[in-house]
């Protein structure tokens, strides 16, 4: 197996929390949250809001230095919006956004103060979620030595308990999981193979005691996986299917769930190739692998109350002499035929025997995360991932976790009527539904495989990666649904 470097454990801050008064913290800088028409009275705030330069809006930042009656040597005064509409979300923006400016200065130990009114275990979480969340940026390979980073976070939870350091430990779990996927997805194709991602999944195992199998193209064969092989063989690097496994310590009830995550290295389109213009972009086609392996990661930490395994076929979609084409018929683990009309919708293809192997693997619901196709963004944005269900309860189940995470997502169709687009003439179905609705045809041919076991399928390709920074996350991979995926497992109740 091939040597893997180390994924999601640069520069990592130091993170405590202090229930004491706030004027004793010693930092650089304290972050302390205003809201609109709530009067700060302290720090000489004051005069700042009379003045009309501190308004309290929703991410707007006030440095005062050398502030009055506290240890700290600055002040940041973090607009938080108006105090109806706070809410977790909104503080992991805004601790994001704080520690993003004050990163940038060089500040090196910063705290935030949560006051008594916010000081709940969910706001404990974001707010550390914001930060380490915040603190990550996309500069693995840039050799200069003028990187910032910050070194220490301190939670000040003012008359809080010791229930909130749970808290804030399980925001730092979580966010680190969530980085440890978005650095998976930005590594560039040359540097991390299907085999390459398979030995960060083991490292990344090994180091949280989960359990990690790799299938290797010769035990794909003898499954029958011609969907996923006819993808693979394009290319000069071998595909694998990693399976990573968590067990609670006593099993409750009988639901085992399954993560499937599309693990494409790199996707040219094969011979159905994608223009040159913004063809660097498709190395994150694995990022719904990634993700999946970022929620085990928090998983083995965090210890939901069932058995979770995660499901990431990977290859790379090269268009070389042995590549398929178009017209080529392959048949899926499950005994279905494909005609392969297009052969860039290929993930589609490997998500077909990681689904039916998945359930052969006793899942009994079923996850995926998938960049699959150019339309859910189309249809959506790069605002909402787009969710597709076979089952009402697991989508509610889902949909409760993504609003709960602030990692937003929005119901689409998958009706029977639709399968009609996906007819072929010399096969069961073809692999693409022709003009129109094409992430809901995406859906529908991988219904086809999750077959009647409860199912959700996340198209994050609009989603997966951010082409403009936000004041509280740098440009690049999101790390969505990694937070989402935590939250359903912890929270899953038969
Ligand atoms: N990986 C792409 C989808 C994608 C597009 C991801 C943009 C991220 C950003 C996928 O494999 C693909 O090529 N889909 C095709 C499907 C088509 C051939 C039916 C697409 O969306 O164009
Ligand atoms: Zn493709
Ligand atoms: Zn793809």
């Amino acid at each position: 197996m091939q040597e893997s470097p180390c994924f999601g454990t640069m520069k990592i801050m130091k993170i405590t929390t202090e229930f004491g008064p706030l004027g004793q913290i010693e930092a650089d800088a304290l972050i302390v949250p205003i809201f609109e028409g709530v009067r700060e009275e302290r720090f000489g705030a004051g005069k700042l809001i009379d003045a009309g330069e501190v308004t309290g809006k929703a991410l707007e930042l006030t440095i005062i230095h050398h502030p009055q009656g506290v240890a700290a040597t600055r002040i940041v005064l973090a607009g938080a919006g108006k105090l109806e509409k706070f809410d977790a979300a909104q503080l992991r923006r805004l601790a994001g956004a704080a520690l993003r400016l004050l990163k940038s200065k060089s500040v090196k130990k910063i705290a935030l103060v949560l006051a008594a009114e916010q000081c709940n275990g969910e706001n404990a979480a974001a707010a550390v979620e914001g930060v380490v969340l915040g603190g990550f940026e996309t500069d693995r390979y840039k050799t200069g030595d003028d990187k910032k980073s910050v070194e220490s976070f301190t939670l000040v939870a003012e008359g809080g308990s010791a229930d909130l350091t749970e808290a804030a430990e399980r925001g730092r779990i979580i966010a680190e999981a969530q980085n440890f996927t978005r650095e998976l997805a930005n590594e560039p194709a040359n540097l991390l193979t299907p085999l390459g991602l398979a030995a960060a999944a083991e490292k990344m195992s090994a180091e949280y005691g989960l359990q990690c199998e790799v299938l290797q193209r010769a035990q794909m064969e003898k499954l029958g996986m011609g969907a996923l092989l006819g993808v693979a063989q394009g290319s000069a690097e071998p595909p694998a299917l990693i399976i990573v496994r968590y067990k609670p310590a006593s099993e409750t009830g009988k639901a085992h769930l399954g993560l499937v995550g599309k693990g494409v290295t790199f996707d040219t389109g094969g011979i159905s190739i994608k223009p040159a213009d913004g063809m660097e972009k498709m190395k994150y086609d694995m990022a719904g692998g990634a993700a999946m392996l970022g929620a085990m990661r928090a998983l083995a930490q965090l210890k939901p109350p069932i058995p979770v395994t995660a499901f990431v076929p990977c290859v790379e979609n090269m268009p070389g002499s042995k590549a398929q084409r178009p017209g080529d018929i392959v048949t899926a683990m499950s005994g279905k035929t494909i005609e392969v009309l297009n052969t860039d919708a290929e993930g589609r293809l490997i998500l077909a025997d990681a689904l039916h192997y998945a359930k052969q693997q006793g899942c009994t619901h079923l996850v995926d995360a998938a960049t699959l196709t150019g339309a859910i963004a189309v249809a959506l944005g790069h605002l909402n991932a787009g969710l597709f269900a076979n089952d009402d309860g697991m989508r509610d189940r889902v949909m409760a976790a993504s609003k709960a995470e602030g990692e937003r997502m929005w119901v689409m169709p998958l009706e029977e009527d639709y399968k009609d687009y996906l007819k072929s003439p010399f096969a069961d179905l073809a692999n693409i539904g022709g003009r129109y609705g094409g992430a809901v045809t995406a859906a529908i041919f991988l219904g086809e495989f999750a077959g009647e076991t409860p199912w959700v399928h996340l198209d994050i390709a609009g989603t997966a990666w951010l082409d403009d920074g936000k004041p509280y996350l740098a440009k690049g991979p999101s790390g969505i649904p990694v937070r989402t995926m935590v939250r359903l497992a912890m929270d899953w109740k038969d």
